[in-house]
């Protein structure tokens, strides 16, 4: 097979599937031409206006007008924060505020994988074995939810963090659905005399638009990705305290890559611009809507979603009332187009390949035109697709598939997926 068909394979499939995955998006037509743009063809290496290599002038108007953009669209003073756009993904961009203001063995106190975190903040397992690069450089411990309500306790983590004294405290995650309290971890970050970073990843476009909290006035850096609710191609801003700017510069380059993705650059930088239109306001508040429309018809179908709702885009389910695990409740919605994640939840018995719940959210829907009424029919062919099928928890994938296969009803509820989404095509051209 050829690339090209590979793509025009996918670009078919993105449009048949019903896709809830909370980390993915479709970028507008404007981003997918800046990133597919001759802004490839260069390297620029250094900073705007101070480059390693000649013939920068466009690279350098380009790289000032994404921060600027970047810096309106959160409102930020810039006598007061930076950003850098160069991070080439959301993981680079954490390590790059580590790598600006740690020194190795240095203490990160950071929220656990298990409890919606990631692995970017010093993840290790349980069992101390250290899995992520940041594990192994920096001493890494974890705050965790509260048995009783799945929120975080603030007074139980500022205990922690008076007892294990952090140079800095990590907020946000991939899988905790409500209102992180960034003020209070900020207190809680100057009283142990740590700094302070919110990892806004998933929720930058939230953040942008007033629909969740915003860290920056607490914070001492921000990072994000640009491809989740921000509708950007792949790509990372590392916001950072005045002070900082040189730091966070040097960190990224030389400290940690080469050449900037300038295409992906252009890509952020109208994504930015998109964030600014009233549109994207309008998408934004939808994204909620939908997500707490969506959320509350699965608690009406007896899904039992941890915490009961959500204060973002994302819902995270515990789906052992409805399937033996999150995997097998994947697969068996795969094989209707329904595209979502398994996760694990807070106190997982199982293990990430195994595990208890799965995770959706309503970034990409929304961006199809689909509003609440199209929510509650997303609920009811969750509900009946989980209902037609089950199978053992330890199923091994190729034997699982081949069941699910010999479903008939499966293929009838994927009818009803591909119908529901060929009314709403991802681009209209
Ligand atoms: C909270 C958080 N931080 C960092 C990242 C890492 O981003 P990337 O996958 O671009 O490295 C993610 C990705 O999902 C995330 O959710």
């Amino acid at each position: 097979m050829k690339v090209k068909e590979i793509i025009e394979n996918e670009l078919k499939y993105q449009q048949q599937q019903l896709k809830l995955i909370p980390s993915e998006n479709y970028v507008s037509k404007g981003v997918l031409n800046a990133v597919g743009s001759v802004m490839i063809n260069k390297y620029a290496e250094g900073q705007a206006f101070k480059r390693y290599y000649q013939g920068n002038k466009n690279m350098d108007m380009l790289e000032e007008l994404c921060k600027n953009l970047a810096l309106q669209t959160f409102n930020l003073d810039p006598d007061k924060w930076a950003v850098n756009v160069q991070a080439v993904t959301g993981s680079v961009a954490n390590l790059s505020v580590y790598n600006a203001i740690l020194n190795p063995q240095d203490k990160i106190l950071a929220m656990s994988l298990f409890h919606g975190g990631h692995l970017s903040h010093g993840w290790k397992l349980p069992n101390g074995k250290k899995i992520s690069f940041s594990s192994k450089v920096f001493n890494s411990s974890f705050y965790m939810v509260s048995p009783k309500d799945y929120r975080f306790d603030y007074d139980q983590i500022e205990k922690q963090a008076q007892e294990e004294k952090p140079a800095l405290i990590i907020s946000g995650g991939t899988a905790y659905p409500r209102q992180i309290d960034f003020k209070r971890l900020s207190e809680i970050a100057k009283s142990v005399g740590a700094k302070y970073l919110a990892d806004i990843a998933h929720e930058a476009g939230l953040v942008a638009n007033g629909q969740y909290d915003s860290p920056f006035e607490y914070a001492d850096f921000v990072t994000m990705t640009t491809r989740k609710t921000l509708r950007g191609p792949i790509g990372a801003l590392v916001f950072c305290r005045k002070e900082y700017e040189d730091a966070i510069d040097s960190s990224i380059f030389p400290g940690l890559q080469g050449g900037p993705m300038m295409n992906s650059i252009a890509g952020i930088a109208t994504a930015l611009e998109e964030a600014q239109t009233k549109d994207f306001e309008t998408y934004i508040k939808q994204v909620r809507k939908n997500a707490d429309t969506l959320a509350a018809s699965l608690v009406k179908r007896g899904f039992n979603v941890i915490t009961g709702g959500t204060d973002s885009h994302l819902i995270l389910i515990d789906i052992t009332n409805k399937q033996p695990n999150g995997y097998v409740a994947a697969e068996i919605l795969e094989a209707v187009d329904i595209i979502l994640n398994k996760n694990t939840i807070p106190f997982d018995p199982g293990s990430p390949w195994r595990p208890s719940g799965i995770r959706l959210g309503t970034p990409s829907v929304t961006t199809r035109g689909m509003k609440e009424a199209e929510m509650e029919v997303i609920a009811e062919l969750i509900e009946k697709t989980l209902k037609e099928f089950t199978a053992d928890g330890d199923i091994k994938k190729f034997q699982l598939k081949k069941e699910i296969n010999k479903n008939r009803h499966i293929f009838e509820i994927k009818k009803e997926v591909n119908d529901l989404t060929q009314k709403f095509p991802i681009y209209n051209d």
